[in-house]
């Protein structure tokens, strides 16, 4: 009961006041994962989470209060002084269960006697007023702060925090760690393939036909949210695009965002954004990650900007205020970290403070001299694919600042087999695909002396059956349901060559009540993904227009639960299916029909709606 009216308050006083801050799950408990939760914007929570299990003991720490100057009071001084509930609860900034513990004496006076922490000083709260928040007095204000300095100036924000890493998963994934959303996307970040195990599972997971949605990566979602103009599923999968991941790194909290996985072959920029080309930033100042993950500890790789990888990996921008970057150079550096720092200075054109002139010639008589090799690794450690090195040259590449070669040593899985490759070195090509790569120096059956094992990579699904479908190369097994659903799975896009009906009817049949079929002429299960996205899928373009009236779907918002334009595509879907035996003219003028007298219906009940949305009317 108490707990109960506790939250209300604590909630419509998160609703009303942005300036209080709350803090949950704060008991003391041993050998705990998670702790000290925050709240915000009502739906998102952050909590501690250490890198192993914890015991966490601060009930008896009565001198804990003053840790950021905050002041300790006793429950029985608080009930002498009658200080409201209501306050401590608002605007102490403590621990939400210790308010709950003194409402608990305060009505039972058998209850033993504790102590709560006011929290005051300037962004201080915490059970024990332990934390502090970096700027300003409210995590709103703080996240604010951040958004602001993120958009006023991307590069400059990634200077401060550390990169983000999925610390659940130990693997080698090379020099850039793991973000969450790279396990179980398809692709082998880690050696071994640590984070495509038992993946299948999801992949040829089936949902309730009659009630549930498939998304894309396997999640089931009640079928109502589905194209409801919310997203639910992980992947975005549930609606059509209306929403840009790119917006992603310019919003502050997003659930959204947070928890949003990326698309089939593209990669994550770690805060919800996703790129079709993880090594864009070679080329063009755009297409790349806002974030700045993608050139993260090869920053002076960049085209255009003249960038310096910082110890944590992140690049700082000397065009910024005009200083270049100061890092605390250690006076004693090996051989090998003076050749790197040389090649740094040479690839960005001095951008650090103690480079000097290493722009010139003279820098390359420099790394003759002290570089161990004529290639020069950098990083030392595996980018891009964890089996995956960089080489470059004392010359700098005179078109671009790109590696002269990739090496390539390491193990990874095709099938059922682990295959390593050791010290193979190929010319490093500004198409690289990762891909491609694994398939021809790992998973091709070809018996080369380089090889460490012979194995012949068996290729078999685990858990074959009728649901599951397979590429002729390393990608082992997938969903029946990835066939012609307008994302390319296999490396020679074979799961999206053209089908017979037959055959699709029996590929979509489990989710074809959610999925586009272009016409008869051209079966499809398309994702609701590839609806309005602004690129042709189906040769009568009716996955981007409506019919041939021209009006196109990325202007019509399906984007908003409380609008009912999105039953406009739902029935669209359903009616692409519908007409099986009809010729196309014959279907056309059918779905005309239908369509017409849905629209009317729709205008009926809407007479306010967007006029243009309503051409339809008028075929
Ligand atoms: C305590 O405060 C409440 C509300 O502020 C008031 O109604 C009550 O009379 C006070 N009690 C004492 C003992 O001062
Ligand atoms: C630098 O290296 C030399 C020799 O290896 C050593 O004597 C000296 O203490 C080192 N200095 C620092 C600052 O590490
Ligand atoms: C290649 O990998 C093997 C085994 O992981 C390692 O022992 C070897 O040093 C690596 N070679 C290079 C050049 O890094
Ligand atoms: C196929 O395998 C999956 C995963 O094991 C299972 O859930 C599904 O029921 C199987 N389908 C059929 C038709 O047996
Ligand atoms: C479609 O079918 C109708 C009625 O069966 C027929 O009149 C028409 O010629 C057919 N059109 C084509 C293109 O086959």
């Amino acid at each position: 009961m108490i707990v109960e009216l506790l939250v209300s308050v604590f909630l419509f006083g998160l609703w009303r006041v942005n300036s209080e801050l709350y803090l949950h799950n704060t008991n003391d408990v041993f050998d705990i994962e998670s702790y000290d939760c925050l709240r915000v914007q009502s739906s998102l929570v952050y909590c501690l989470r250490p890198r192993e299990p914890i015991d966490v003991t601060r009930d008896s720490d009565t001198n804990g209060c003053e840790q950021n100057g905050g002041r300790l009071h006793r429950f029985s001084e608080l009930r002498t002084k009658n200080i409201s509930l209501s306050t401590i609860l608002h605007h102490w900034r403590s621990s939400l269960e210790r308010v709950e513990d003194y409402s608990r004496y305060l009505r039972d006076s058998s209850q033993s006697d504790g102590f709560l922490c006011e929290c005051f000083h300037q962004g201080s709260f915490g059970k024990n007023c332990e934390y502090r928040l970096p700027i300003g007095e409210s995590v709103e204000e703080t996240l604010e702060w951040q958004l602001i300095m993120r958009m006023k100036n991307p590069r400059k924000v990634q200077i401060h925090g550390d990169v983000i890493c999925s610390e659940t998963l130990q693997c080698d994934s090379g020099v850039l760690c793991l973000d969450w959303r790279e396990i179980c996307d398809g692709f082998q970040h880690c050696l071994e393939g640590k984070d495509e195990e038992n993946c299948d599972l999801l992949e040829m997971n089936q949902c309730d036909e009659e009630e549930e949605y498939r998304c894309m990566n396997g999640m089931c979602i009640l079928d109502q949210f589905f194209l409801d103009g919310e997203f639910d599923c992980l992947d975005w999968s549930d609606e059509m695009p209306f929403k840009s991941s790119g917006k992603c790194s310019l919003e502050s909290v997003s659930e959204e965002c947070d928890d949003h996985l990326c698309p089939p072959n593209e990669w994550s920029c770690g805060d919800g954004q996703c790129i079709r080309d993880r090594l864009a930033f070679h080329d063009y100042e755009f297409l790349t990650c806002q974030s700045g993950r993608d050139q993260y500890f090869i920053c002076e790789t960049h085209a255009e900007k003249k960038l310096w990888t910082m110890s944590n990996g992140r690049c700082y921008d000397p065009d910024e205020g005009n200083e270049r970057c100061e890092e605390s150079s250690a006076a004693n550096h090996s051989e090998v970290e003076q050749c790197e720092y040389l090649l740094k200075c040479s690839l960005s054109e001095d951008a650090e403070k103690d480079c000097h002139r290493c722009d010139g010639p003279g820098c390359v008589e420099k790394l003759r001299k002290v570089c161990p090799s004529t290639l020069i690794r950098y990083p030392q450690r595996a980018i891009v694919a964890p089996f995956l090195f960089f080489l470059f040259k004392y010359t700098k590449n005179r078109r671009n600042n790109l590696p002269y070669f990739v090496l390539i040593n390491g193990t990874i899985r095709c099938g059922d087999s682990f295959i390593t490759v050791i010290d193979e070195i190929i010319p490093f090509e500004a198409d690289l695909n990762v891909r491609r790569l694994m398939e021809d120096y790992f998973c091709q059956p070809v018996e080369t002396s380089s090889w460490s094992e012979l194995v012949q990579p068996h290729r078999e699904c685990h858990r074959a059956n009728e649901s599951t479908d397979r590429c002729e190369e390393w990608n082992p097994c997938m969903s029946i349901t990835r066939i012609r659903d307008g994302w390319w799975n296999c490396l020679n896009l074979e799961d999206e060559r053209e089908r017979t009906s037959m055959e699709i009817e029996k590929s979509c049949a489990g989710v074809r009540r959610d999925r586009f079929r272009c016409s008869v002429e051209e079966p499809t299960c398309l994702s609701v993904m590839k609806i309005g996205d602004k690129k042709t899928d189906c040769l009568n373009r009716f996955d981007e227009l409506w019919f041939e009236n021209g009006r196109e779907f990325s202007s019509m918002n399906c984007n908003d639960r409380t609008n009912d334009k999105c039953s406009f595509f739902r029935q669209y879907i359903d009616e692409s299916w519908r007409s099986a035996s009809m010729n196309k003219s014959e279907i056309s003028s059918g779905q005309r029909i239908t369509f017409r007298s849905y629209c009317d219906t729709f205008w009926d009940l809407h007479p306010e709606e967007d006029e243009n949305l309503l051409k339809c009317r008028h075929w």
